[in-house]
């Protein structure tokens, strides 16, 4: 477990987050099954420690959640909300992912950017009362003077929510995504985009996953509510876990996984691109299957010689344009094997099913890697890639990631919408020479892990105990 029970007068760290450490289902037989999530922030809470007596704040996202709760069965130092389920979902699909994602990702294109019309009136109420449920758990759960940790564009308006209940706290919000600039970010009701920024800067400290989302969000201060008052701005690059990567990278389900692959791929010298991603817009699947595509095309000698591994996880199918982003992704790399391939040769394998093991055994063996998002917070993939590869992995990253201000100099730097220079960067990425290839992959995983999680979330609480 990542911490104890807070003490009877309040826990001294906290963090909120909408999608907790941990989520339940419930299993045929009636028992309820939990599942620990990985990622930064549960590591990075990690290095508190048992006796440091955090408390984790989310939601409920489920059934499964919800029945945990009314069951009692949560185990110390999380909290689980549960709120009311219209109200979360017009909260979180409505608000939080259709339209907060959608504008810090500058993913609205004409003509399909949103009208704000009564409809969004009404969610952004139910964004308000999930965000105040929030804020009455932490003013609930705090100790005297604690610091609390919020996480990301769902509870934006916490910040302030909370200051108004406890004064004495010390309050802090990440933000793992981008920022858009502010011509973009003033696309939001200028009602909207006040509070939403007033809501932030209730926080006694902001921080940022790079300088460039963080200038952005202090333009959009400048801009909109005339500056960022006495709220101090951070930046806090996450890196990746490369002690724990390369210890679970090399576990017996991971060969088994390895080897399997290799089936797949067939031919022993043929090259492998790899991809691992969450299904979502920002992360340009297909414009990345399309620059395949051109490079089997115009480089017939690739034929039989590469073969693509895009991993697509499946990500917010309640949303209708997800679901139909899947669906393309799923028909494009169909139509490059209908193109392309061959008896003894499928170009594209494409597998949705999420399995951590099987994306640790591409990054083991991946020749080359495809991170080509749109525009993304940071993007891990880019940085744990380089930390277990076994040969050395040639990189090509979009310079609209975050990583890239870190990882920049020893990748293939792209421009996302350009598929045309993405085709050349995956032919460089693939004739790369090895020695070259094996040091910029060193050079790489080093830049990669310099902020290990737990380094990364003990930072903020210095910087926020400072303050
Ligand atoms: C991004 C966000 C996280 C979020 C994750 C998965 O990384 O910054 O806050 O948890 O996507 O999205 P989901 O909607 O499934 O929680």
């Amino acid at each position: 477990a990542h911490a104890s029970a807070p003490g009877p007068s309040g826990a001294p760290v906290l963090v909120a987050s909408n999608r907790g450490p941990v989520s339940y289902s419930v299993r045929p037989d009636g028992t309820l099954d939990a599942r620990r999530g990985g990622g930064g922030l549960v590591s990075g809470l990690s290095a508190v420690g048992p006796e440091g007596g955090a408390l984790w704040v989310c939601a409920a996202l489920g059934e499964g959640d919800r029945e945990a709760v009314r069951r009692g069965v949560l185990e110390a130092g999380v909290r689980m909300l549960d709120i009311d389920a219209e109200v979360h979902a017009d909260a979180y699909h409505g608000i939080a992912n259709s339209v907060l994602w959608f504008v810090h990702h500058m993913l609205y294109q004409t003509p399909l950017e949103p009208s704000f019309d009564r409809e969004f009136r009404r969610q952004w109420a139910a964004y308000e009362q999930y965000n105040r449920a929030f804020a009455e758990a932490l003013a609930e759960g705090a100790a005297p003077g604690a610091a609390v940790l919020v996480q990301d564009y769902h509870l934006a308006l916490v910040p302030g929510l909370l200051r108004e209940l406890r004064d004495d706290l010390r309050i802090g919000h990440f933000s793992h995504t981008p920022w858009a600039p502010p011509d973009y970010f003033r696309m939001l009701p200028d009602d909207i985009a006040a509070q939403l920024l007033h809501g932030m800067l209730g926080a006694d400290r902001l921080a940022f996953l790079t300088r460039r989302w963080a200038d952005a969000f202090t333009a959009c201060c400048d801009a909109v509510v005339g500056g960022t008052g006495a709220t101090r701005i951070g930046v806090h690059g996450l890196g990746a876990d490369a002690e724990f990567l390369r210890e679970r990278a090399h576990r017996e389900d991971v060969a088994g996984r390895t080897a399997a692959l290799r089936a797949q791929i067939g031919g022993a010298d043929r090259r492998t691109i790899v991809r691992v991603d969450r299904t979502e817009l920002s992360k340009n699947i297909v414009r990345g299957l399309r620059a395949y595509e051109l490079l089997l095309a115009e480089r017939p000698e690739w034929r039989e010689r590469v073969v693509h591994l895009a991993f697509a996880y499946p990500s917010r199918q309640d949303l209708a344009v997800y679901r139909a982003y899947t669906a393309e992704v799923a028909r494009v790399a169909d139509e490059v094997n209908s193109r392309f391939g061959t008896p003894g040769w499928t170009p594209v394998i494409l597998h949705v099913e999420d399995d951590f093991a099987r994306s640790l055994a591409a990054y083991r063996l991946a020749d080359v890697a495809l991170v080509n998002p749109v525009r993304d917070g940071m993007n891990l993939v880019a940085k744990e890639v380089p930390v277990v590869s076994d040969e050395g992995c040639a990189l090509v990253l979009s310079r609209e990631a975050g990583a890239y201000e870190e990882l920049g100099e020893d990748a293939l730097a792209v421009n996302p919408y350009d598929v045309v220079a993405t085709a050349d960067a995956l032919h460089a990425a693939l004739t790369m020479p090895g020695p070259e290839r094996a040091e910029r992959t060193a050079r790489l995983a080093a830049a990669a892990s310099a902020l290990p999680p737990q380094r990364w979330f003990l930072d903020q609480l210095r910087e926020l105990r400072g303050s």
